[in-house]
């Protein structure tokens, strides 16, 4: 194992979930150093055990004195969680890096893509490399997913807006809604009636409009403003134009996303691609000819964000070979760039690793 007794003690918050488990699985392929490791979930799991390079380990329960002598915390148990845990694991001095959206939006927050602002996190880091209290937000899935690719777009032209068709798979939703896509595909396909517990549509054979909560008078939908919020904080760009409209469909893990960026300063499709070929986090998958492109499926279980259908967008102004909007499609997996990853990249950041 690779444990120092020196290196920060670090604790898992829902460990039994779907990001929980790709946490021990990233640890142990990216050689994360640490020193003792808690693995905390709920009461019904407390005593169960998991893999974890090559030994069982045992789950205890999440209480306030399992948060006490903790360095690095990763807490990926829901935002109500977040909310009643968070703050008591940062007053007990551990650096807390929270994948809900509990804390997202505060200001004292930072809100953290490692490509994009990791700077900030390394503010967090402190001589023994252990992390000062605090907590800092890893963002949504889906606003990690459009971002990464467009950092360095952004960075040369800068982007006036953005127009976001999301296509969700259902890990977003956790474990138990994997299994239920699994189940439900099942059922369908011996002819029996799906069964829904997580999410109130079928989502086998089918797609649906995300199933987060909408705004009575805006219209849009917890995902779509958590996209629209999240990008002008990561960005401290109040004035960018963002428009999403988010959609779940009968995908195990990864996500694809439609983005139709406007430029502030109009670029060729070779400058444009330049900046896309420069971007750390993503490998373009862009083969015109033989009509290779990004899918869900090969973007699960990989690291990089796949970007392809690369295209300038004839329906606006261009002038002299210049376009000042692009078409792209993307595809990024959920749980590992979307969450997990993204939340260890941070630690290691915190860690100076
Ligand atoms: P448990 O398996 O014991 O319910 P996912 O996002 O994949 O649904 O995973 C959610 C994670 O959050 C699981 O590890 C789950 O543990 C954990 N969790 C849910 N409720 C609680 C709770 N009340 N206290 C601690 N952990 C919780």
């Amino acid at each position: 194992m690779s444990v120092s007794s020196n290196a920060p003690t670090v604790a898992i918050v829902g460990a039994t979930g779907a990001v929980g488990q790709e946490f021990l699985r990233l640890f142990e392929e990216r050689n994360f150093i640490h020193g003792d490791l808690h693995l905390l979930a709920s009461a019904r799991s407390a005593g169960t055990t998991t893999e974890y390079r090559g030994e069982q380990h045992t789950i205890t329960e999440l209480t306030e004195e399992a948060l006490e002598g903790i360095d690095i915390a990763l807490f990926s148990a829901g935002g109500s969680i977040s909310k009643a845990y968070g703050p008591t694991a940062a007053a007990a001095g551990a650096t807390v890096i929270d994948n809900s959206s509990a804390f997202r939006m505060a200001s004292e927050v930072p809100l953290v893509i490692p490509e994009i602002n990791g700077d900030l996190a390394e503010s967090y880091r402190t001589g023994d490399g252990r992390g000062r209290p605090g907590i800092i937000a890893n963002p949504n899935c889906s606003t990690i997913i459009m971002m990464v690719p467009l950092h360095e777009v952004r960075r040369r032209f800068g982007i006036e807006r953005l127009v976001i068709s999301t296509y969700q798979a259902v890990s977003g939703a956790g474990a138990a809604a994997m299994r239920e896509l699994d189940a439900q595909t099942r059922d369908v396909l011996e002819g029996r009636e799906p069964t829904r517990e997580i999410f109130a549509r079928q989502c086998a054979f089918n797609v649906f409009s995300h199933d987060s909560k909408v705004h009575s008078e805006t219209g849009r939908n917890v995902e779509e403003q958590k996209m629209i919020d999240e990008t002008r904080k990561i960005w401290c760009d109040d004035h960018i134009r963002v428009t999403a409209t988010c959609i779940r469909v009968p995908v195990m893990r990864a996500h694809a996303e439609s983005i139709n960026v406007t430029l502030r300063q109009p670029a060729s499709e070779a400058e444009f691609r330049a900046a896309l070929e420069a971007t750390e986090g993503i490998t373009l998958v862009d083969d015109r000819e033989a009509n290779d492109f990004p899918t869900p499926l090969e973007a699960s279980g990989r690291d990089p964000i796949l970007v392809g259908r690369v295209r300038p967008d004839e329906s606006m102004p261009s002038e002299g070979g210049k376009h000042c909007a692009f078409d792209l499609f993307v595809c990024g997996d959920q749980i590992r760039k979307g969450a997990a990853l993204n939340a260890v990249q941070i630690a290691e950041r915190v860690m100076g690793s």
